[in-house]
């Protein structure tokens, strides 16, 4: 009898397409009435493939046994009732770290050299009419990291590439990093041209790059966010960047995505990205793949592939 497992969210076909020849897949999210479907499923759920999973759900499924979540955050995710409840959890780590460095590199000397505006500034027939000005570039500048993780030493290999100095902050100092490391962070954004934010988000993140940081960060200072929109107070940020108290921003990911405050449609000084950070056809294949062999290792009794509970 194959395994009853609850697909939480929209997933890419080819995974999909591994799931429905492995398992019995009900699409919560497609369901019109969710509180029946679970309710009628409570007994059989087994497995869940993504993310979405409050503790409210897992209380719901007694014979939950594992979550696969689709991505390496797993915020959305409440991974302490799912320990609470012996409920393994997986994500999709390091298949994605080239894709999303590569989008961070992109974001950076396209906010460096307002890449977007040129576009619109030709499309508009507006290069006739007079140059477009003169911008910044990355080569000579320090770029503190955030979350010197999988993805972070990615960007900072990439960054180095562009003739940029590394520095970074996280948790704690990793001594076999050759680059400078910032105890604290608005330090870091105090010495730093460029701040980039590959962090975790949840709430121990939450906010993190506050007011006071983004002020560190100053008037000629580019953020990037690759992360989660949580980390930023969004409206400072905002607030800094209308004012002139920020120099640019290159956003991904956004507090309430994938709504977007419509005044930062207006700024010059930013581009903007629909959460593209590893959206690419052979990264998200290979994180498809991962979910579907984490579900297959669990119910084959073997290890986890990549476990975070
Ligand atoms: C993307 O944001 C991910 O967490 O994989």
């Amino acid at each position: 009898m194959p395994v009853d497992i609850l697909q939480t969210h929209k997933l890419l076909d080819t995974c999909e397409q591994a799931l429905a020849e492995r398992y019995t897949v009900h699409r919560l999210h497609e369901a019109a009435d969710k509180e029946a479907l679970i309710a009628e499923l409570a007994p059989r759920i087994r497995g869940i493939a993504g993310g979405n999973v409050s503790a409210d759900l897992i209380g719901k499924l007694p014979k939950l046994e594992i979550v696969a979540n689709f991505g390496v955050g797993y915020d959305t995710i409440d991974t302490k009732a799912a320990k609470a409840a012996n409920v393994r959890v997986t994500n999709t780590p390091n298949v994605l770290n080239d894709a999303v460095a590569e989008l961070t590199i992109g974001l950076m000397i396209a906010l460096a050299r307002r890449i977007p505006q040129a576009d619109q500034f030709v499309r508009q027939g507006k290069w006739p009419g007079g140059n477009m000005g003169l911008f910044t570039e990355l080569t000579g500048k320090t770029v503190g990291i955030l979350g010197l993780g999988r993805i972070g030493k990615e960007i900072a290999t990439r960054a180095q590439a562009m003739k940029m100095r590394v520095v970074y902050h996280g948790r704690k100092r990793q001594p076999s990093e050759p680059h400078i490391f910032y105890d604290n962070l608005t330090d870091m954004a105090r010495d730093s041209d460029w701040l980039v934010l590959i962090a975790p988000g949840g709430k121990g993140t939450e906010r993190i790059v506050s007011r006071d940081v983004l002020t560190a960060l100053g008037p000629k200072g580019m953020i990037v966010n690759v992360a989660r929109g949580t980390l930023i107070d969004e409206p400072a940020m905002l607030e800094l960047l209308q004012n002139g108290g920020l120099g640019g921003a290159a956003l991904d990911v956004f507090e309430k995505e994938p709504a977007v405050p419509e005044a930062f449609f207006a700024l010059d000084n930013v581009v903007l990205s629909p959460h593209q950070g590893s959206a690419t056809r052979q990264t998200r294949d290979a994180m498809g793949a991962l979910v579907v062999a984490n579900l297959d290792a669990h119910f084959a009794g073997e290890p986890l592939i990549s476990a975070v509970v």
